[in-house]
């Protein structure tokens, strides 16, 4: 089912890089309303449960590494197709393949340093967004 809803993150080094208001910018001028919006930092259990679909990887400690060591920017987002526009809108996970005008071939610097996230599935959407934000802080 369809839900109309993604889960994103700007990860730490979008953050690092004053990246947080060109990124917004991105997605709201994309057409995406902000449900759900905080800035917070992901715990080494956080990440790697976030993430446990890649713990065989050979990444996955680098993965965890990265995404635990500064804040990010964690968000709720609703549009028409949310979850396949979005991954659209933010381009390839290498951003040496992202097209141009995708939020990864303007601020991403490498593979593993890729700015933001997006959910791949309406249910993945559901869980990523209810592991950060409660309902009453869903607007
Ligand atoms: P994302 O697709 O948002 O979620 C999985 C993350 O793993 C991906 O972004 C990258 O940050 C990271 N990742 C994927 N492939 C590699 C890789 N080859 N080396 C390092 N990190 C990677």
């Amino acid at each position: 089912m369809a839900t109309n809803r993604t889960f994103t993150m700007i990860k730490p080094d979008g953050v690092e890089n004053g990246h947080i208001g060109g990124i917004l910018n991105m997605i709201t001028e994309g057409g995406f309303r902000i449900v759900s919006m905080k800035l917070t930092q992901l715990t080494v259990a956080d990440a790697q449960k976030f993430y446990a679909v890649h713990s065989e990887r050979p990444f996955f400690g680098e993965l965890v590494e990265f995404m635990t060591r500064g804040p990010i920017v964690a968000a709720i987002l609703e549009k028409d197709n949310a979850v396949e526009d979005f991954r659209a809108l933010i381009g390839a996970t290498n951003p040496a393949d992202a097209a141009e005008g995708t939020i990864r071939k303007k601020y991403a610097t490498s593979i593993g340093e890729n700015a933001v996230h997006g959910s791949d599935s309406d249910e993945n959407a559901a869980i990523e967004g209810a592991f950060h934000f409660a309902g009453r802080e869903q607007f």
